[in-house]
């Protein structure tokens, strides 16, 4: 099957290329030869983390001598902690060492976590290097490495310091989910069905026929959801580069109720996936009660995070604790959480929830919660 390219075209950035197929990276480095900002490069840095590297990375630097780059590499400790100040502190100095200068690039071989490290690092390295994405996680691949957003996490919070650099060139190669976990490959799921319901009609009853056929890994349908999922989210940044005109924050669709799951119940309890589908479930009926929403599109929805494997959450928190966990979500501005709710499938708005229409909602959530654990 060819490999599909779709460009990605943001208002006053060069345009760049992502390219979604199978055994792609074998072809990396003569690709990198025909794009400007790294074409003469002498030396590139290939960044990855301890689980990916002895997967992809001799695979990797093999393209990238053959198309006569010099290579070095660092690897990281794999998860989300190494996304933090004194590991980019290392790297910026370990740059240094390796005689790195402006004329360099930087590869991302990994997940969401070393794609937003590396794009941070190369970001600021010398007041910015280009970046290459090569994702290895299908949610990297359809959500972190497309928009260019980078960044690590502070004591107080995830994602607090960044940058908005977009990468070169994002070479999506469906080979290496194969080695992905079932938990992180229905990380993936959750974001592509999150894009579908904010997207189109189109989108999200292509998702529902597909569903089997995605939970399988089967390679035409994931290539395709690949694909549709990179056009939509190219299209959310070039509409909205750097999250200033609200159209972004449709990419924050169950992430609300999500993120307090994931505080509350203790970061790795649930998969991050999980919890915004659970979030998804959540505003849908919220949207629902405060727009009328069709319960059609609410079981509709249901029936497709099931059908992922993307099971309702069973555990809960009182509405008190989940409502000041929103609260803390640095995304909420000023006292009142902010909610995307979908009116219609690829209709969607952000709203204002009052704390006791919320503290309601999330008190009969928590009573479904609990029928739910009684029965299990
Ligand atoms: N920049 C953005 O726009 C954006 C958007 C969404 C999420 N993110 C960020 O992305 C991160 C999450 O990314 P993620 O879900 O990819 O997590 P991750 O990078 O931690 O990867 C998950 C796990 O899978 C392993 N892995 C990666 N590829 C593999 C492969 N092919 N085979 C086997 N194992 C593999 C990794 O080593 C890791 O242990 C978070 O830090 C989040 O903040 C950023």
């Amino acid at each position: 099957m060819p490999a599909t390219r779709i460009v990605v075209n943001i208002p006053d950035e060069k345009a760049y290329d992502v390219r979604v197929g199978s055994g792609i990276i074998e072809n990396l480095g003569s690709r990198l030869r025909e794009i400007e900002a790294v074409a003469n490069s002498p030396q590139l840095l290939v960044i990855s983390d301890d689980q990916v590297a002895p997967l992809y990375l001799d695979q990797v630097k093999s393209s990238l001598k053959k198309a006569r780059y010099q290579v070095s590499d660092i690897v990281i400790p794999a998860g989300e902690s190494s996304k933090s100040l004194e590991l980019a502190g290392e790297i910026w100095e370990a740059m240094a060492g390796l005689g790195i200068g402006r004329d360099c690039g930087v590869v991302a071989l990994g997940g969401g976590v070393v794609g937003d490290l590396a794009g941070f690092v190369g970001s600021t390295f010398m007041r910015g290097l280009p970046v290459v994405q090569v994702p290895t996680t299908l949610l990297a691949m359809v959500d972190s490495s497309v928009g260019g957003k980078t960044g690590v996490n502070l004591e107080a919070g995830k994602n607090l310091v960044g940058t908005f650099h977009q990468p070169v060139y994002v070479c999506a190669d469906v080979d290496t989910l194969q080695t992905l976990t079932d938990r992180e490959w229905r990380c993936g799921l959750a974001e592509i069905a999150k894009a579908s319901v904010i997207d189109s009609d189109d989108f999200f009853f292509w998702m529902l026929d597909e569903q089997t056929a995605l939970s399988e890994r089967k390679v035409e349908a994931v290539n395709e959801a690949i694909t549709r999922s990179v056009i939509f989210k190219a299209g959310v940044v070039a509409a909205d580069k750097t999250e200033s005109h609200g159209v972004r924050e449709c990419l924050n669709y169950g992430h609300t109720l999500g993120h307090a799951i994931e505080v509350l119940a203790g970061y790795g309890t649930f998969s991050h996936g999980q919890a915004v589908a659970e979030g998804m479930r959540f505003a849908a009926r919220l949207a629902h009660r405060l727009l009328g929403t069709s319960s059609e599109l609410v079981q509709t929805q249901d029936q497709l995070l099931d059908g992922l494997g993307l099971n309702p959450v069973v555990w809960s928190a009182s509405p008190e604790a989940m409502l000041n966990a929103m609260k803390k979500d640095k995304k909420v501005r000023g006292a009142r959480v902010r909610f995307v709710l979908p009116r219609d499938i690829g209709v969607w708005e952000t709203q204002e929830v009052g704390d006791e229409l919320l503290l309601e909602a999330l008190g009969e959530w928590q009573r479904t919660k609990q029928i739910l654990a009684s029965n299990a």
